[in-house]
């Protein structure tokens, strides 16, 4: 039996979460930032750094305290080593590296987009059936990451290869920067899924680049990858702000809920004409169909018996529903992490420590922050 506690601080959440031997949550507390980078429309590092280090001491001893335990009890302590904001990472590392020191315990490095997978993997794999569900997709989709894995398990080591990556934005960057663009909230990815909810996905033609390559070997003709890119649909949605004139009710609308304390999609709807609602609709169909059409076309390529989809974006039910309907449809299994999980934690780092623990793969005391920190082989 081993008891992990995990730190997460790569971006804007500290967290701090214990884990049984991989499987079993015995605690999960996150501390989000949302609130101080709010005002900026986007997380501003040198404020993220200085929230980690005011909630981490607080945030770890709620973690052993929801789990009933002394922190002596814990038997490794895991943490987030990249890839993220190098400043908020090093508050993570240096915090779980003085209590593994402190406590004689031994420290485990986790790359943060492992912990996005290890997420599902946490809540629908016990140790006995992930097994048949291997070789698996994993498309994590956040605010920092649109890459697709194909993910083996071997001697009880997970191996990952990493077949499509963003060229430009994230998805959940468009989302954030849409919303900015529109006069919504940070983080733009909640509440562009409640006010699409509101117009029609099918009302604006949202063009999306197809990232294609000359195959050498099988000739000229040019073949598409599953690289993925988000930057021309943010363009798209601008030239359209721009050839609408809707600029003036955009500013109007930013006035109308400046005074209010974090806006609801409610506060928003009553500044929102159907006109933007079908343009906010129609944006996050063209991002869902891109995401889904490249992961089944890549699943059905290489062959995997299931799909995982993790990740902050993984949270938006469109995304979700169309996943399941369109995998169900070609027999494959998909899976989402639960409630809570698709954001940034520390349960999912906890998780993706156990087979490292069990593998004595262990950290040492000159371990740092790698903010570009990549996962697995290309
Ligand atoms: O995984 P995460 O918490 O942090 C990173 O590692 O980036 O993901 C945050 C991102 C943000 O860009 C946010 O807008 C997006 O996930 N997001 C969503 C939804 N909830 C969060 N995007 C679309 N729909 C959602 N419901
Ligand atoms: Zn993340």
């Amino acid at each position: 039996m081993a008891l992990i506690l995990g730190i997460e601080s790569s971006c804007d959440e500290t967290a701090a979460a214990v884990v049984r031997d991989g499987e079993e949550l015995l605690s999960n507390v996150v501390s989000s930032q949302i609130a101080t980078h709010f005002p900026y429309g986007g997380v501003v590092p040198e404020l993220a750094s200085r929230e980690h280090l005011r909630a981490i001491v607080p945030v770890v001893r709620k973690a052993v305290l929801d789990a009933g335990l002394q922190l002596d009890a814990i038997d490794a302590f895991a943490v987030t080593q990249g890839p993220g904001l190098a400043g908020s990472l090093l508050v993570g590392i240096t915090y779980a590296k003085a209590l593994a020191l402190a406590l004689s315990k031994p420290l485990i490095a986790i790359n943060h987009l492992e912990g996005h997978i290890h997420a599902v993997l946490l809540e629908h794999w016990c140790s006995q059936s992930s097994e048949r569900a291997l070789p698996a997709l994993a498309l994590v989709v956040s605010g920092g990451h649109t890459h697709l894995y194909l993910v083996h398990k071997s001697d009880g080591a997970w191996s990952y290869r990493n077949i499509g990556r963003t060229l430009d934005d994230a998805a959940g960057e468009a989302f954030d920067k849409v919303a900015k663009l529109l006069g919504l909230s940070y983080p733009g990815g909640p509440i562009i899924e409640k006010l699409a909810a509101h117009g029609n996905p099918r009302a604006t033609a949202m063009p999306l680049s197809q990232i294609k390559v000359h195959q050498k070997r099988h000739g000229s003709d040019a073949e598409e990858t599953y690289d993925f890119s988000f930057s021309g649909i943010k363009t798209a949605v601008l030239r359209f702000v721009q050839k609408h004139a809707m600029n003036s009710s955009i500013e109007a609308r930013k006035a109308a809920v400046a005074g209010v304390h974090e806006p609801k999609a409610e506060d928003y709807l009553k500044h929102l004409d159907q006109f933007t609602l079908d343009l906010i609709a129609s944006f996050q169909e063209t991002v869902v169909q891109d995401l889904v059409r490249k992961s089944l076309r890549a699943a059905q390529q290489f062959e995997v018996e299931s799909l995982i989809v993790s990740g902050g974006v993984a949270s938006n039910k469109r995304l979700r529903d169309e996943f399941t309907s369109r995998a169900h449809s070609r027999g494959l299994q998909v899976f989402f992490p639960g409630r809570g999980l698709s954001t940034d934690n520390a349960a999912m780092i906890a998780a993706a420590a156990f087979p490292k623990y069990q593998a004595g793969n262990f950290a040492d005391v000159h371990v740092s922050a790698e903010a570009s920190l990549p996962l697995g082989v290309p």
